[in-house]
C-alpha cells in the first residue's frame, strides 16, 4: 500500500486506522512543529505518495517539489489557507480537510470564549490569583448579559449556523447574519436576519463572531474603520483565522474605547501574539485550541485516514477541497 508521512504526531484513531488498512506511515519525531526547512528536507527522505499535513505547515510549490511522489495531503484541519492550491492543482495532488466533525466543538468554544469575554471571566480569575480578593463589592468585575442582544455572525457557514442556533436557543440572543449570500438553510433552523453588507451589520451588533474563512479577501476584513462601525460596548469573538482581523488595528481599538473587548483563539503571526494585546484585560486569549477536544481531535484523525484510505483505494475521498 502507500508510504505517508505525517508532519506531526496525530492521535492515534486516524494513525490506527491507517495502518490497519495496510499504509506504512512515517511521523515526525520532533515534538514540535517542523521548521519549513525541516518540512523540506523530511517530505524528501522517502518516495512519499501521500502527506498528513497540519494547519502549521506551509504547503507550496518547494515541498511538492521536494515530494515528487506525492499524490495527496490529507489537512488534519477544516481550514486549509496552509496549502497553495494552485500549486497542489497544477501537480494534480489531491488536498483533503476535515469539515462537519469540529463543528460543534468549535461552536461550543465560540459560545465560551462570548462568557469568558462578557463575564470578564479570564481577567477575574487573574485578579482572585493576584490575591486582590477582599470580598464581594457592589460593583467589582461588573459584566455584560448576552440574553437579548444582538450576535452577529460574520460567515453563515457549518461553524456559523451552529453558534447562531447556540446563541438563539440556548441564550436567547438576536441574531443577525452576513456573508456573500443568503443562507436560507440556516435561517430555516435559526430565526435570524441576513444584512448584505458587513459594514452594516457591525453597528447592530453587541457582539461580532467571525466564522469566514482566510482567504485573499477576507484578509484584514475586520479593519480599523470596521472596528470605528461597531457599538462602544460591543465584543469581537475570533475563533477562525487571525489574519482577519487586522491585529494592530484592533489593538489600538480596544486600547481605547472603540469597543469594549475581544476573545481571541487566533492571532495574525502565530504562535507570536503581539505583547500590547496580551497587556490587555478587556482581552481573553487563548491558543487556538477552538476544536482541541477530545473525541474531536479523533474525529479529526480518523477522517485524515479515511480520506487517504478512499484515494488509494480508488474511491473519491469524502472531503476533497474544491479551490
Ligand atoms: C481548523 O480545523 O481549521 C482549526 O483551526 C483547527 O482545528
Amino acid at each position: 500500500m502507500a508510504l505517508l508521512y505525517a508532519t506531526r504526531r496525530i492521535p492515534e484513531a486516524g494513525l490506527a486506522k491507517l495502518r490497519g488498512a495496510g499504509h506504512e506511515v512515517d511521523v515526525s519525531e520532533k515534538d514540535g512543529v517542523l521548521t519549513h526547512d525541516e518540512l523540506l528536507a523530511a517530505v524528501a527522505a522517502r518516495p512519499y505518495e501521500g502527506l498528513v499535513t497540519l494547519l502549521t505547515d506551509t504547503i507550496g510549490a518547494d515541498v511538492l517539489a521536494a515530494a515528487p511522489q506525492v499524490k495527496i495531503i490529507a489537512n488534519y484541519a477544516v481550514g486549509y489557507n496552509n496549502i497553495s492550491l494552485p500549486d497542489t492543482t497544477a501537480r494534480g495532488i489531491i488536498v483533503t480537510n476535515t469539515p462537519g466533525v469540529l463543528t460543534n466543538t468549535v461552536a461550543e468554544f465560540t459560545i465560551a470564549m462570548m462568557f469568558a469575554i462578557a463575564k470578564r471571566i479570564s481577567e477575574a480569575e487573574r485578579f482572585v490569583r493576584a490575591g486582590r480578593f477582599e470580598g464581594w463589592a457592589p460593583e467589582l468585575l461588573l459584566g455584560s448579559d448576552l440574553r437579548g442582544k444582538t450576535l452577529a455572525i460574520v460567515g453563515a457557514g457549518r461553524i456559523g449556523g451552529e453558534v447562531a442556533a447556540a446563541a438563539h436557543f440556548g441564550l436567547g440572543m438576536n441574531i443577525i447574519y452576513t456573508d456573500m449570500k443568503r443562507n436560507e438553510a440556516m435561517e430555516a433552523k435559526v430565526p435570524c436576519t441576513f444584512v448584505e453588507a458587513l459594514d452594516d451589520v457591525l453597528p447592530q451588533a453587541d457582539v461580532v463572531s467571525i466564522h469566514v474563512p482566510l482567504l485573499p479577501e477576507t484578509t484584514h476584513l475586520i479593519s480599523a474603520d470596521r472596528l470605528a462601525r461597531m457599538k462602544k460596548t460591543a465584543y469581537l469573538i475570533n475563533t477562525a483565522r487571525g489574519p482577519i482581523v487586522d491585529e494592530a488595528a484592533l489593538i489600538e481599538a480596544l486600547q481605547t474605547g472603540v469597543i469594549r473587548g475581544a476573545a481571541l483563539d487566533v492571532f495574525e503571526a502565530e504562535p507570536t501574539i503581539a505583547p500590547a494585546l496580551l497587556a490587555l484585560d478587556n482581552v481573553v486569549a487563548t491558543p487556538h485550541i477552538a476544536s482541541a477536544s477530545i473525541e474531536t481531535r479523533d474525529k479529526m484523525a480518523e477522517m485524515v485516514a479515511d480520506n487517504i484510505i478512499a484515494y488509494f483505494t480508488e474511491q473519491t475521498p469524502a472531503n476533497v477541497v474544491v479551490a
